[in-house]
């Protein structure tokens, strides 16, 4: 509950005004019919048009009030409900951005989407539900009785026979159907989830032309929703039925006992009319609780998935002391290990221990799921170690504040994003207010000015979502160009300069070393050509550490170094030959 504190509290006007008005309306709903009685048992009996004139007057007033109040109880209503949500959203979204990798893995980004939008819409229909109806249903209920009550106590006691009938329906209907309401919820989810996973990844469908697969498992997925959303419903649209049996067996007891007693002139044919109108009343307010109810349980689900995003405790904590600064960029792993599940028995950071020296060129290399992105990404503390250290500037990363380390080093990862705008609107996002100049001082450095400056409109030029109108090398160097923009005292580049042709990833190399004096570098590449030249490589296997020095050094000591080095010769000789 403590979630929604805060947010009912600075909307408490409408938790209020929304019921009260609705409450308002609802007297009327009453009222209406007990006139209308006496109109016809006195008025029209007699044809005395005065006295209908002036009550169908008053009919008209209320009438005209209670739209007034209809309007104003559904306008807080949805207010209420829609500000609640939103800042519930805002809550959800926020602690999201807290989250490590880890955490993110955990919950899988399909799911946090869809617990951010699907199940907050939930919460948010069940608000509004519960400050239209949950107060003004009650008052219906209770006035409708008070009022029949008075019309004629006589027959008034058959409603006494409808309601537990009707009460043990709603409560076996929401009984079977809450179940299968949160069963229905997590199909949503998948359904969320593959659809996403469907429309992001279109191009590489088309490519393997797997669309009838995606079809097939699209079909799976909404029939699956569909069986349990029938499921659950058919159980819901039972109370249809069930409440028009109630309504016309109750309507069938009270015209014949009525009818009996307007024969022999006990009562007036207005009543009857009356008491009919408030015995509907009677059962819609029924009807809506149940209904309510209903939403209830749905809500209750999505409420435990909120609930199980707000309450997680972010992996990783920003610790340390705030005054700490990263001066130069030194680099060190002390025994580390690390395992992505910590129940697997093998780690995929198996004892690394190494030491890095500021402002210069390493590269890492080793073949593809050794552990090189995983180490890098020990450094800016996008995961933790299980146990040994990692050493920023000879300071544990744990005891860093997390802005001053992230702000420090500029990663490029080795799935890059752009995000849709302008170059420069990507660009700003390693320094806001980076100048002309800056920025192209940094594509200059990653090689980027070239095609940039060909586009039309230069660094204004729109970039489609995730950077789709650029190639797979363009994207690379923007990346580049954007960490750069961070002016980091550590830079590192995790195989992001795969899509670039040999040539311009040799000049990157070259502007990097010469233009970024004082940071250290550090690169992973597939090509030992990109790091040939580095001050020292590290090359990784099994998540271990099987060499380490400079290029000259590594063939003469490192059997996995030479055997990369002399596979890419062979590769190359081929290249040439063909
Ligand atoms: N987010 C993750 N969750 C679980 N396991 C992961 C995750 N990322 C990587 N792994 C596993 O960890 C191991 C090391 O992966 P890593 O990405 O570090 O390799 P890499 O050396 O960078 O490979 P590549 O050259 O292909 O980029 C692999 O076995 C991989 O399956
Ligand atoms: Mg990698």
């Amino acid at each position: 509950m403590s979630k929604y504190k805060e947010h009912i509290k600075k909307n408490f006007y409408c938790f209020i005004l929304g019921p009260l008005f609705m409450i308002l309306e609802a007297s009327g709903e009453f009222i209406l019919p007990f006139i209308n009685a006496n109109i016809i048992n006195d008025g029209a009996a007699n044809g005395d048009i005065p006295y209908i004139l002036r009550y169908g007057a008053y009919m008209a007033i209320i009438a005209a009030g209670m739209l007034l109040t209809g309007i104003l109880g559904a306008f807080y209503g949805v207010r209420g409900s829609a500000r609640t949500a939103a800042g519930l959203r805002r809550d959800v979204f926020r602690k999201i951005q807290t989250f490590s990798f880890s955490d993110i893995d955990r919950f899988s980004t399909g799911s946090l989407i869809t617990r951010v939008t699907n199940d907050i819409t939930q919460i948010q229909t069940f608000i509004q539900n519960l400050l239209r109806g949950f107060f003004r249903s009650p008052v219906m209920l209770i006035g409708a009785f008070i009022m029949s009550f008075k019309l004629s106590p006589d027959i008034a006691w058959v409603i006494f026979i409808i309601v537990p009938f009707l009460g043990a329906a709603t409560f076996f209907i929401i009984k079977t159907a809450s179940p299968r309401y949160t069963v229905m919820q997590e199909r949503i989810d998948s359904l969320n989830t593959g659809v996403g996973e469907s429309v992001t990844n279109i191009k590489v469908i088309k490519s393997f032309v797997r669309e009838e697969h995606e079809k097939n498992k699209f079909r799976a997925i909404n029939g699956a929703l569909m069986e349990k959303t029938v499921s659950a419903l058919k159980m819901m649209i039972l109370m249809q039925p069930v409440s028009a049996l109630a309504v016309n067996v109750t309507t069938l007891m009270v015209v014949w006992v009525a009818g009996r007693k307007i024969m022999v002139g006990s009562m007036e044919i207005g009543t009857l009319t009356a008491f009919i109108t408030y015995l509907s009343q009677i059962l819609t307010a029924l009807n809506f609780l149940a209904n309510i109810f209903l939403q209830g349980t749905r809500a209750a689900a999505s409420d435990k998935r909120i609930s199980e995003v707000l309450e997680t405790v972010p992996e990783i904590k920003d610790g340390g002391d705030s005054s700490r600064r990263i001066e130069s960029g030194s680099v060190e792993f002390r025994n580390v290990f690390f395992r992505y599940f910590k129940d697997r028995e093998t780690p995929v950071l198996d004892n690394i221990s190494l030491s890095i020296d500021p402002g210069g060129l390493v590269g890492i290399v080793g073949p593809t799921g050794s552990g090189k992105s995983t180490l890098i990404s020990l450094i800016s503390r996008l995961y933790d170690a299980d146990s040994g250290e990692v050493l920023v500037d000879g300071a544990n990363v744990k005891d860093i504040p997390m802005r001053e380390l992230r702000e420090n080093i500029a990663v490029v990862l080795q799935k890059n994003t752009l995000f849709s705008g302008t170059i420069a609107e990507n660009l700003r996002w390693g320094d806001e207010n980076a100048s002309a100049e800056d920025m192209e001082k940094a594509c200059r450095i990653a090689c980027a000015d070239g095609f940039i400056s060909s586009f039309p409109d230069g660094y204004d030029t729109e970039i489609g979502q995730g950077g789709g109108n650029l190639s797979g090398g363009q994207k690379q160097r923007l990346c580049i160009a954007r960490a750069l923009l961070k002016h980091p005292k550590i830079m590192i580049m995790d195989d992001s300069t795969s899509a670039v042709d040999t040539a311009t990833d040799a000049s990157i190399r070259k502007a990097l070393r010469e233009q970024l004096d004082g940071v250290t570098k550090i690169i992973i590449a597939q090509r030992i050509a990109s790091v040939i030249d580095a001050d020292m490589i590290i090359v990784m296997n099994g998540g271990k550490i099987t060499g380490c020095g400079t290029h000259s050094e590594l063939m003469k000591s490192c059997a996995d170094y030479r055997d990369i080095y002399y596979s890419q010769c062979e590769d190359d000789g081929e290249e040439d030959a063909v």
